[in-house]
């Protein structure tokens, strides 16, 4: 039998990062405790308190003290009351005080909703807690009898944007395709991987991006042809394409976006071939994302097209349905068209209800990026060694279809060589 009545969810953000000694990685606020609070402060746990009988739902911030010393070093806190002001919490405490407080915030609730196991000192800390409110039952208090991890209500809640959600990745992705257009303008044969990087940055930064959504790749020539490659730190050589995977990131939303073009502005004849053939497995994955659909239907139909478009270009023998009966498409296109995106690039969400891929519905998005990475081998026709072709771009499920939020980077291939030539200044 449970004791007690409703539920205590505790979510703590993430705690700072140390880089070397008195210097720390730039915080970022865990994405499910942004996602409830909109509180980006470090240090900082939300409880959320349901029914024990007498209650009303309260939402409840610990969070760091004003402190004019550690101001005048670090930067402004908003401290307990003025976050409770400014957020509108029902309650908020100071940080110091959640383990005298916890006990009591427990004691007497049904269920506990936590993300157990995702770091090891909250673990202890709550269990630790738990105890105190056990060693209590003498007075006859219980501890919640049933523990539940609260990532996957949260999952369920984050996989559908609201309105002010799709507004923000709308701007976000907006920023993104103009630091791709001035990637495009700027890249020349002679510059390095590093000089282009740059110029993404600063376009993320200078329209209000806090971070980069993860850390952009910049592939010249072969390097297109690895999948994660983040050296950038390579010349640019005439006749080869250059891959960019680049993303800001604002009030917490991610963008991610792929765009493969030439250094010197013309893509050579089988650069122009593995390039078309990949942009019409993606108008074909694009094509499949309604409302009903499934996860993996975009997938399905960016495959079909890249399989046959492999056999033509006699990078693969045999029939279609051979083809993608072996996955011999692996060898050239080894990853996924699709994944959620939101705070995370990765976004949190099941791929799948149960056994079967999860249906679409209006207010998700996904990106779609098939690609065709073609690694030198002796059975492979020479004029495409080395090219790496990948073009991602964001979609939002709508209620007939998608709207793709980040059309505004140029990827058909008059355009870009317009965009290059014309940014070149001739
Ligand atoms: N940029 C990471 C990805 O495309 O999945
Ligand atoms: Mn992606
Ligand atoms: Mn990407």
């Amino acid at each position: 039998m449970t004791r007690g009545g409703g539920g205590i969810a505790l979510i703590p953000t993430s705690p700072e990062q140390p880089r070397n000694r008195d210097s720390h990685y730039p915080y970022r606020a865990d994405s499910y405790f942004q996602y409830l609070t909109g509180f980006t402060e470090p240090e900082a746990v939300l409880v959320i308190v349901v029914g024990r009988g007498d209650t009303a739902p309260q939402s409840i911030l610990f969070c760091r003290e004003k402190n004019m010393e550690r101001e005048i070093w670090d930067g402004f806190r908003h401290g307990p009351d003025g976050a409770r002001d400014a957020f509108g919490f029902d309650a908020a405490h100071a940080i110091g005080e959640l383990d005298a407080k916890l006990a009591e915030l427990l004691a007497d609730r049904s269920v506990l909703w936590f993300s157990i196991g995702q770091d090891a000192g909250w673990d202890n800390r709550i269990a630790a807690a738990l105890n105190r409110v056990r060693a209590e039952s003498r007075s006859g208090k219980h501890a919640p009898a049933i523990i539940r991890d609260v990532r996957a209500e949260l999952d369920a809640m984050r996989l559908v944007k609201d309105a002010t959600e799709l507004d923000i990745m709308r701007r976000v992705a907006t920023i993104s395709t103009g630091a791709h257009s001035r990637a495009m303008r700027f890249v020349a044969p002679g510059r390095f991987e590093y000089e282009v990087e740059a110029e993404l940055l600063h376009e993320f930064r200078r329209q209000g991006c806090e971070f980069p959504a993860y850390t952009s790749i910049v592939a010249g020539g072969p390097n297109a042809c690895v999948l994660h490659y983040v050296g950038n730190d390579q010349i640019l050589r005439d006749g080869d394409l250059l891959l960019i995977d680049a993303g800001g990131e604002l009030n917490g939303y991610a963008s991610d976006i792929t765009r493969s073009f030439p250094v010197n502005g013309r893509f050579s004849g089988p650069q122009a071939d593995v390039y078309s053939l990949v942009l019409d497995a993606q108008a074909a994955a694009i094509a499949a994302v309604r409302p009903g659909a499934t996860f993996a239907d975009p997938h399905e139909a960016a495959l079909k097209v890249l399989a046959q478009g492999m056999i033509d270009l006699k990078l693969l023998s045999g029939t279609l349905d051979a083809a993608i009966e072996s996955e011999s498409y692996k060898r050239f296109y080894m990853h996924r068209t699709s994944h959620w995106l939101g705070k995370d690039v990765h976004d949190a969400g099941e791929y799948k209800a149960g056994e079967n891929w999860a249906p679409l519905a209006p207010g998700m998005v996904l990106t779609i990026e098939p690609g065709c990475y073609i690694r030198p081998a002796d059975d492979v026709p020479k004029a495409f060694w080395n090219i790496g072709v990948r073009i991602e771009d964001d979609a939002v499920v709508t209620a007939d279809g998608c709207e793709i939020i980040t059309d505004a980077a140029p990827k058909k291939i008059a355009d870009i060589e317009a965009l290059m030539r014309d940014g070149r200044g001739g």
